[in-house]
This record gives structure tokens, sequence and C-alpha cells, in this order.
């Protein structure tokens, strides 16, 4: 089964085919990321003109480089939520129209469903994936979730972020400390070489059973310190970021080891662009070692938004019989049920 996955969510208007739900024929992404780095954050409007000037580009060019034709495949899968509502309706419709024109199914993906499959893709570098049930942390700037994901289509919610997102809160320490847009890359490179336990700043919601986050009262704490002190001198900045970081980090590791624990699980799947920290990295291989869990990961390529991974998740659910008619539309709070 070839199918064509259509990403436009948010940032990255991206386009790839993936073939019998596992091997990658082509994956391009096309980020917005510079048109944006001037406003420090993603601008919807920006984003939605992007997008339209973009995305039938980045379709031929995923059909050229898996070399494929659009009447060979056998279905489309686009994101339909969550998201920003203008890039979403460019990408769905887009896929509704080419599926329309080929005469195939088209469904909708809700991203978030995407970024739980994306671990089942890559089986050459990664032949053995998680077995169902396990515990999910799904990690980027727009989402800090735990979910116990029992199948393909099947994940209960077990806690998430009341405010910020982990990324988001490292885009926004980011720009207090001028570090750009976006930041989590930055800070993670600087925090290599600098002292964890240089300051300390605050970890929200430690309660025993508390399976959710806070990243807002960091975020501030960082901001109070700032305006006390002024920004660090440079030689400064690894302790800085270190020490942010590892307050970001311990809240993550902390409570996905009390999601593995209380759901008597014994395998994680981290994803979502701040997958890629290495801080993060370290520490979950760590807590594996300690606790005797299995760690998995996805390629960087695949934790950040893409469109292989809405391919698989639509694979999955064409293969359930879903369908989209016409009348599929986008949802910017759809819910992952
Ligand atoms: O999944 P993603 O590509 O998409 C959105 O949620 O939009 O994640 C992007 C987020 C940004 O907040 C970025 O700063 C963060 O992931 N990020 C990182 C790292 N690489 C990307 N955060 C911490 N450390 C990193 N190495």
């Amino acid at each position: 089964m070839l199918i064509l996955g259509i990403e436009t969510s948010c940032d990255e208007t991206a386009a790839a085919v993936v073939a019998d739900g596992k091997s990658i024929r082509s994956n391009v992404i096309s980020s917005q990321v510079l048109v944006h780095a001037e406003y420090g954050g993603v601008v919807p409007e920006v984003a939605s003109r992007q997008h339209l000037a973009t995305v039938v580009k980045v379709v031929r060019q995923a059909l050229n480089e898996a070399g494929v034709e659009a009447r060979d495949l056998d279905g489309i899968a686009a994101t339909c939520g969550p998201g920003l509502v203008g890039p979403l309706l460019v990408g769905l419709e887009l896929g509704k129209s080419l599926a329309y024109a080929i005469r195939k199914p088209v469904v909708g993906v809700n991203h978030l469903r995407g970024h739980l499959a994306a671990v089942y893709l890559d089986h050459a570098k990664n032949p053995s994936p998680p077995p169902f049930p396990h515990v999910a942390l799904l990690v980027s700037g727009g989402n800090t979730t735990l979910f116990r994901v029992d199948g393909q289509a099947k994940t209960v919610l077990l806690g998430s972020t009341r405010d910020d997102a982990a990324g988001e809160a490292f885009d926004k320490v980011a720009k207090l400390l001028g570090l750009g847009y976006p930041g989590g890359m930055v800070i993670d490179r600087l925090a290599a070489t600098g002292s964890a336990t240089a300051i300390h700043f605050p970890r929200a919601l430690p309660g025993r059973e508390d399976l959710d986050f806070s990243f807002s009262g960091l975020k501030t704490a960082v901001a109070t310190r700032l305006a006390a002190l002024g920004r660090p001198p440079e030689n400064e900045l690894p302790d800085f970021c270190a020490s942010f970081q590892v307050a970001v980090v311990d809240v993550l590791v902390r409570k996905a080891r009390r999601a593995l624990a209380r759901e008597g699980l014994r395998a994680l799947v981290v994803c979502g662009g701040v997958a890629a920290n290495g801080g993060l990295r370290t520490a979950l291989a760590e807590a594996a070692a300690e606790d005797g869990f299995s760690l998995h990961i996805p390629a960087a390529v695949l934790c950040t938004d893409n469109a292989a991974m809405i391919a698989l998740a639509g694979t999955w659910a064409i293969a359930r019989g879903e369908r989209g008619g016409l009348d599929l539309s986008v949802d910017p709070g759809l819910p992952l049920s």
C-alpha cells in the first residue's frame, strides 16, 4: 500500500510517501523557521501563505523522490488537527483535491496520532519497535503529554501540561536570553558544557501521584532572575542553560517513570521536537537502565514535524476502513480520542 502523507499543521510544509506501512520512500520537509524567526515565533497568517506557496512543490518532490506518479498511490492522508486553522486547511484541501482527482481514498489524521506512530517507521534502523501497550511521552513546541498507547488508534491520556509545553519553555527562555528562535537546540548545545547545579530553578507539580506538567513557573523564575541580575555574561551562559534544562528534564523523566510504574508497563516511547534534547536522552537512558524499561526514540527527523508519520497513521486508518469525504474538515483543537 502506497500512501502519500501531507503535514501542514504549523510551520513545516511536509509531504512523504510510505510503502506498506513501514518503509519511507520519500520524506520532504520545507521549514518556514527562517521566515518566522524575524518575529520570534510562528505568525499564523504568514504560515498559511507560506504553505500555499510551497505545498504543491513539496508534494511533487515527494512523489518524484519516491519514483511514483500520483495515480500509483493507494490513498492520501493529511493532517486535520490539532494545529493552526489556516495552515491545516491548505494541506487538507490539497489532499482531498488530489484524492478526488485520482479517485483514491483520503483520510484526515490527528497530528498527535502521527507523532505516536513515528516510532514504527524506519524498520531498517529500528528493528524492534515497542509493543502495545506502552507509555508515550510527547514533548514538542505545542504539547507535553503522557499517553498510555494501547494500539494503533487506542490511547488513554495520563497527564498533560497545564500551561506551557516544554518546547515552548525552551523557546521562551532562549528568547529572554537573546538566543534567537527556536531556542531549544541552542540551549541544548550550550547546556552540554555547563554545570546543571550552578543555579536551582523550581520543579513544578512534584506530588507523588501527579502526571501533569507545568512550565510557566519555571519560565517566570528565569525572567525574574534575569530582571534582577541582568543577562549572564557569555561565559556563564552554559551554566545558566544547563541549570534551566535540567529543571525541565528532571520533571519529564520523573513523570515518565511514574507513568510506567503506575500503568505497570515496561516500554517508553518519546517523541516530538524536544525528544532531540541531549540532556533528556541521557537522563532517560539512565532511568531505563536503572528501572529496566525499554526506551524507544525515533530518529531526529521523525521526532520533529514530518509527513512520513502522517502517512503511516493514515495507512493504518485506511487499512481499518476509515474514509473521509469531500466534507472532511479541519479542527484546530482536535482531541486525541
Ligand atoms: O515537534 P516540533 O518540531 O513541532 C512543534 O511542536 O511545532 O517541536 C519543535 C520544538 C521547539 O519548541 C524546539 O525549540 C524544540 O522542539 N526543540 C528542542 C530541541 N530541538 C528542538 N528542545 C530542546 N532541545 C532540543 N535539542
